[in-house]
């Protein structure tokens, strides 16, 4: 009975998505319209009289989306961002019917957003959005949509030329004055493109730093570490404060949270100015989850990271089946697993922001449907690979009659 409710529900929703898209950009051999033009024919040819009773119709699921649960709790909610998403009409809308906050998921990234050629002919770090960056603020100021910055200082995907003399990788690395220098002409640069391009109103947060601890407690070692020391961080964040306009929230990004509490505790109480106010607004909680993972441990250490009064916001959040040593397979069982999880860890945050134990005002799936997840071999979103709801997605929007449990 559960199971044929949530084929129906597929199914409208289905309709009712391909119903608002303008028809504009479809690949009609794509797999996402094959799929749902197959769903809403099965549905509406069904012999099945409650496939068409006002009742079933009536169903919450039709009517809620993601974005009006999480209002309900001063909350928005995000997803990852790519330019493919937004030029197909089907997951352009979507994102629309259901977000209120993106993440480009690399457009914003450094090795995106550093100009090579114009930091040699200038002489210091250059910061040129791209082609897809720009053309993703575009659509979300178009549309109002909010943008979280997604990344300044990182190990990660960031060219190799910016340590080196010269911006050339053949050099010797720069010292330490030099790479504070660029460091600044980074964020300094960052800052003013989103000013000058006019995009100073699209975004709200910022994650100033990605990933820089290891879960035994140790400084995650790179080219900013070993060029400028273990103080790189906290310049960092003193740039970012010194450059960012007060409507920007920075915050600090890093993954396996759960297992870094201390260290993060500590950490953030360094990043202060000499009267001892912080230089960051929050810490982001990557949230890469598995359905196994411990929720009640990972709400004791959610709260930890709270009690300093910085906000918290879930940024990458994914759920896994399985655990870490052993994924699981997307089988019925697993699959109801995981829309439990959702519900419960979606849930408890609600009831930690209600009761002002939290300061969340945002949570960011990392992306929507299976198919376009970077661990998409394990199942870990709202949707499947055919834009098709999953228990996970009656889970997220707090339906725990649809939700497999
Ligand atoms: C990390 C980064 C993200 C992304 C994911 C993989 O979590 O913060 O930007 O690269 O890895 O998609």
């Amino acid at each position: 009975m559960k199971r044929k409710s949530i084929c129906l529900l597929t199914g409208l929703l289905l309709a009712a998505l391909l119903g608002c898209s303008t028809g504009e950009g479809i690949d009609p051999s794509s797999s996402e319209v094959s799929v749902s033009t197959e769903e809403s024919s099965s549905e509406t040819t069904s012999s099945d009289p409650a496939v068409e009773t006002p009742a079933a119709s009536a169903d919450p699921a039709e009517e809620i989306t993601l974005k009006e649960v999480f209002a309900a709790h001063g909350m928005k909610v995000g997803t990852c961002l790519t330019t493919n998403m937004i030029s197909r009409s089907l997951t352009n809308q979507l994102i629309l019917d259901q977000f209120n906050s993106v993440t480009m998921e690399n457009s914003m990234k450094p090795d995106a957003t550093l100009s090579q050629k114009k930091s040699k002919a200038n002489g210091s770090l250059t910061v040129e959005f791209n082609r897809d960056a720009k053309k993703m603020l575009d659509w979300a100021k178009e549309n109002g949509i909010a943008m979280r910055g997604h990344t300044l200082v990182w190990y990660s995907q960031t060219p190799e030329w910016i340590f080196h003399e010269g911006f050339d990788s053949k050099n010797a690395f720069v010292d330490r004055e030099e790479m504070l220098s660029r460091m600044e002409s980074m964020i300094r640069g960052t800052f003013e493109q989103i000013e000058e391009l006019g995009y100073g109103d699209v975004i709200y947060a910022y994650d100033v730093v990605n990933e820089a601890w290891m879960e035994n407690g140790s400084m995650r070692q790179n080219h900013w570490s070993d060029i400028i020391g273990d103080d790189y961080l906290w310049y960092a964040f003193y740039y970012a404060n010194k450059y960012a306009p007060e409507s920007i929230d920075l915050y600090y990004n890093d993954y396996n949270e759960q297992f870094k509490t201390q260290t993060l505790l500590d950490f953030v109480n360094t990043l202060v100015d000499e009267n001892g106010n912080y230089l960051l607004d929050g810490v982001g909680f990557q949230a890469h989850l598995y359905t196994s993972d411990s929720l009640d441990q990972y709400f004791k250490n959610l709260e930890a990271i709270a009690s300093t009064g910085l906000k918290i916001q879930l940024t990458e959040l994914d759920v896994c089946l399985g655990k870490y040593q052993a994924p699981g397979k997307p089988t019925e069982e697993n699959l109801k697993k995981q829309g439990q999880f959702y519900y419960d860890l979606i849930n408890g945050l609600f009831e930690r922001v209600d009761k002002g134990l939290v300061k969340m005002d945002a949570l960011t799936f990392w992306g929507f449907s299976d198919g376009m997840s970077w661990r998409k071999e394990y199942s870990p979103l709202l949707y499947d690979s055919s834009i098709k709801p999953k228990y996970a997605l009656y889970g997220a929007l707090q339906l725990k009659d649809y939700a497999g449990f």
